[in-house]
């Protein structure tokens, strides 16, 4: 099957993009590379992979790939994603994340592509009031960057409504991990996820991690965050996909793996993964960060029979360790992977 990825050549986009090849579907990738790397495309798929460098708010261009490349789903990844550049910059974000989202959803209408699988966030819940949050929980988005995730999930239900368009959309919880074989990985630049921090801290790479809040009302005082392999979030959107072709109606699922783990939990997973000490450096809160954010996944587990293979904290951070060991610098493009001093 022909797929365009948008966002192929990020993070959890470039996993998504080597698992399709790995079981023979041809992935399209279109990467404006703001915060993505070409290189990471290019270790995907052994045939090659078609790559193109542009933006999804140039409407002529998707269309011209929708329709030369005979695209029939389309995976939407493409976005900004950085809650604190969100409140500072939302501009930014409504831009790329609502209004760059509404051109590519008006491309696949004006070309006839109707189904489409898109990367939503646990943002879009804001503080949750049920812990595990189930997807019909309130949708109260605590930054622009889950309102503009929000606001793409309404555009969807409206295009369904009218145009006929079918999607799942996938609320994300933390992603972490890297491919088990070692083919993709994460660099994120700034990078501002705890494990990859931790992991660079321990490659000396930052001289310590600042670890936000001791004082939440939790079992050690820190955040809990629900953490799930890349490469079981990327089996979704494989599930997803078959099941928009067997007709399934258009829906929203949670991806996480239902186990919190604390900051002070994380920190110690890393130092007996990797046997290094992690200086920590104890900071006060940062404003709306949830004390627990975990998730339910019992829908796409009932429904598409989703199986987290990698559960385990301590498999998360070895793949994430032996990516990171191996790829000190990420991808080694240009850009400074750290800055010393956390
Ligand atoms: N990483 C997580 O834990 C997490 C959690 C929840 C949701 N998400 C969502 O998952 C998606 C992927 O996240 P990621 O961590 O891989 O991020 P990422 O920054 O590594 O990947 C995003 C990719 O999209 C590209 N891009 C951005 N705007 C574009 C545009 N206008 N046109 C074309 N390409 C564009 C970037 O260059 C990058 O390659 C994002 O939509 C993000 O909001 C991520």
């Amino acid at each position: 099957m022909k797929i365009l990825v948008t966002g192929g050549a990020g993070y959890i986009g470039s996993q998504v993009v080597l698992d399709l090849c790995r079981r023979g579907d041809e992935p399209v990738v279109l990467d404006n590379l703001s915060t993505g790397h070409q290189a990471a495309v290019m270790r995907t798929c052994v045939s090659g992979v078609r790559f193109i460098r542009g933006d999804v708010s140039d409407r002529p261009l998707v269309e011209r790939i929708l329709q030369e490349e005979e695209i029939e789903a389309v995976i939407h990844l493409a976005a900004d994603s950085l809650v604190g550049e969100s409140t500072e910059d939302p501009s930014k974000y409504f831009r790329n994340n609502i209004s760059g989202g509404l051109t590519l959803l008006d491309a696949m209408v004006a070309t006839g592509v109707k189904k489409i699988i898109f990367s939503s966030t646990a943002a879009v819940y804001g503080e949750p009031s049920t812990v595990p949050i189930p997807e019909d929980h309130p949708l109260q988005p605590a930054n622009p960057y889950g309102f503009s995730k929000l606001t793409f999930e309404g555009m969807l239900d409206a295009y369904e409504k009218a145009y006929g368009l079918n999607f799942i959309s996938l609320r994300y919880f933390n992603a972490a991990g890297a491919d088990p074989e070692g083919k993709v990985g994460e660099d994120h630049r700034p990078e501002t996820h705890l494990i990859p921090l931790l992991l660079q801290t321990a490659l000396g790479l930052r001289d310590r991690i600042q670890l936000f809040g001791t004082d939440y009302p939790t079992s050690d005082g820190t955040c809990i965050r629900d953490y799930i392999h890349v490469a079981d979030l990327s089996q979704a959107h494989l599930l997803a996909l078959d099941a928009l072709n067997r007709g399934i109606a258009s829906t929203v699922y949670n991806l996480g793996n239902g186990n919190g783990y604390s900051n002070r939990q994380v920190i110690a997973a890393v130092q007996q993964v990797t046997g290094e000490e992690i200086p920590v450096e104890e900071a006060p809160r940062r404003l709306g960060d949830p004390a627990v954010l975990v998730a339910s996944s019992e829908k796409i587990r009932a429904e598409l029979g989703w199986q987290p293979k990698y559960p385990q904290l301590e498999a998360i951070i070895a793949t994430a360790w032996e990516w990171h060991r191996q790829h000190p610098q990420g991808y080694g493009d240009k850009r400074n992977c750290c800055e010393k001093g956390g």
